[in-house]
């Protein structure tokens, strides 16, 4: 007999297994009852038949709660009604642990409740096929950078510069000095790209966001590639590539999850390169043109970003942006009046999902943009130096992986994309 996960089931048909598992849910139809077991893979429906068990196992359907523990021995068997395709006819049962009055009932419980419970909620069936998404997601964001010479540089968290604007930056003693936690590690790519050429990091970034937004976290995770000899257009590129490839690795392998989530998938099926570009200038002329209330020269808000989104049935990048909208580092054109930023905005109203750019390579240049935004220079010492050495145009991209499993999994609130949200609001559990 061996163990096994419930994924492998349907290569095990006939045979004797043993699959270690909680219960999911327990319905009964005289001599026989059903328990839904999940072991974190999937889920399978196990059949207790009163003549295939003792009478002590038979019994336990009155012992067995929500969430009880147990390793649960019998045969595989085809099942072609159910989602798995198995069903395991019991031949006994080992109970684990009993478990006490599971908070979480399989009915609609509100969300705030669901959250302070978000330890537990995390065994709920549509949390577990976010996180699968939410990982494929990661390896096929790693895939892509690796397959393609990438070179993986980790970014620091503690640092000493701040990135993207001083407002939301979260500020923490570091042995009598003040350090922040990394909004964006954007600035060691730079760094690392004039080293490797085409490098990127992934890890968490920390911004004090202190709205209440269903797309803004305290803590998120970003991908940042960067790239040597790269202006904007070649970063655009790489967006559009990188983007379709993630979405096209996803569906490919996440079918099931998806499934569990009732995504409609023909709304991602078509995203593919290229994606539309339009200037900052040519998305405010749409907004005009539907009646929509927009002043030019501000960043887009939410209801802005989804009217844009709508003219669109892919990402739309949106490019060359008034300079006093955008960080210090971006460069500008030729003009000086526009900075050669890029914001992809996806469909359905999921919003911002990309920002990038192509940077500021020249030393006096930025000298002064630093200035202009009252940054600290000593702090900028070591990021002007790259511009010193062998400065070459360059170029990247962030790419938040929160707003981008929403996106895919097509639910609402951020919160669900990431296993223990922070928001202003939230540091348990
Ligand atoms: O547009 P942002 O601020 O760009 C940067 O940080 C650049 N330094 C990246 C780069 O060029 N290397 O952030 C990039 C993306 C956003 O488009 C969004 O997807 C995500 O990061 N993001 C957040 N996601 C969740 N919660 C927040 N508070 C976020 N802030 C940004
Ligand atoms: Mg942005």
């Amino acid at each position: 007999m061996s163990e096994i996960s419930v994924k492998n089931l349907k290569n095990s048909i006939g045979k004797e297994v043993q699959v270690n598992g909680w219960v999911y849910n327990i319905r009964s139809i005289g001599k026989i009852w059903f328990v839904i077991v999940r072991d974190g893979s999937g889920y399978v429906q196990c059949v207790v038949s009163k003549n295939d068990v003792s009478e002590k196992v038979f019994a336990l359907e009155s012992t067995l709660t929500q969430e009880s523990s147990l390793k649960i021995k019998g045969t595989v068997q085809a099942d072609t009604r159910s989602d798995s395709g198995v069903e395991i006819l019991v031949t006994d049962i080992e109970v684990v642990h009993i478990s006490e009055e599971y908070p979480i009932a399989l009915k609609d419980h509100g969300v705030s409740f669901l959250m302070d419970n978000r330890h537990l909620w995390l065994r709920s069936k549509k949390q577990f096929a976010i996180i699968k998404i939410r990982q494929r997601l990661i390896r096929s964001i790693r895939n892509f950078f690796d397959d393609r010479d990438f070179v993986l540089v980790d970014s620091p968290i503690f640092t000493g510069n701040a990135v993207e604007g001083t407002t939301t930056l979260f500020e923490t003693d570091y042995f009598n000095r003040s350090a922040y936690l990394s909004q964006s590690g954007q600035l060691y790519q730079e760094a690392a790209a004039m080293a490797f050429g085409k490098t990127y990091c992934f890890g968490p970034c920390f911004r004090a966001e202190k709205s209440k937004t269903r797309k803004h976290l305290t803590e998120f995770w970003m991908v940042e590639p960067e790239m040597a000899y790269c202006d904007i257009h070649q970063n655009m590129d790489i967006i559009e590539e990188f983007m379709s490839y993630i979405i096209k690795d996803v569906l490919d392998n996440c079918s099931d999850e998806l499934k569990i989530l009732e995504r409609d998938v023909s709304k991602l099926s078509n995203i593919s390169s290229p994606f539309p570009r339009i200037s900052y200038d040519e998305a405010v002329d749409l907004l005009h043109k539907n009646n929509h209330e927009f002043e030019y020269g501000s960043d887009f808000g939410a209801p802005d970003e989804e009217m844009i989104a709508a003219q669109f049935d892919k990402p739309v990048m949106v490019h060359s942006w008034p300079h006093e909208t955008k960080a210090f580092y971006m460069k500008r054109d030729k003009s000086d009046k526009y900075a050669l930023g890029v914001d992809v905005i996806a469909p359905e109203g999921y919003g911002e999902i990309v920002g990038g750019a192509q940077r500021e390579d020249n030393y006096d240049v930025l000298v002064k943009r630093i200035e202009d935004h009252n940054l600290p220079i000593s702090a900028f010492k070591w990021y002007l130096d790259l511009r010193k050495y062998g400065s070459v145009p360059h170029s990247g991209f962030g790419l938040g992986l929160e707003r981008m499993v929403s996106w895919v999994c097509g639910i609402d609130h951020i919160r669900q994309t990431i296993p223990f949200p922070r928001t202003m609001g939230r540091l348990e559990p």
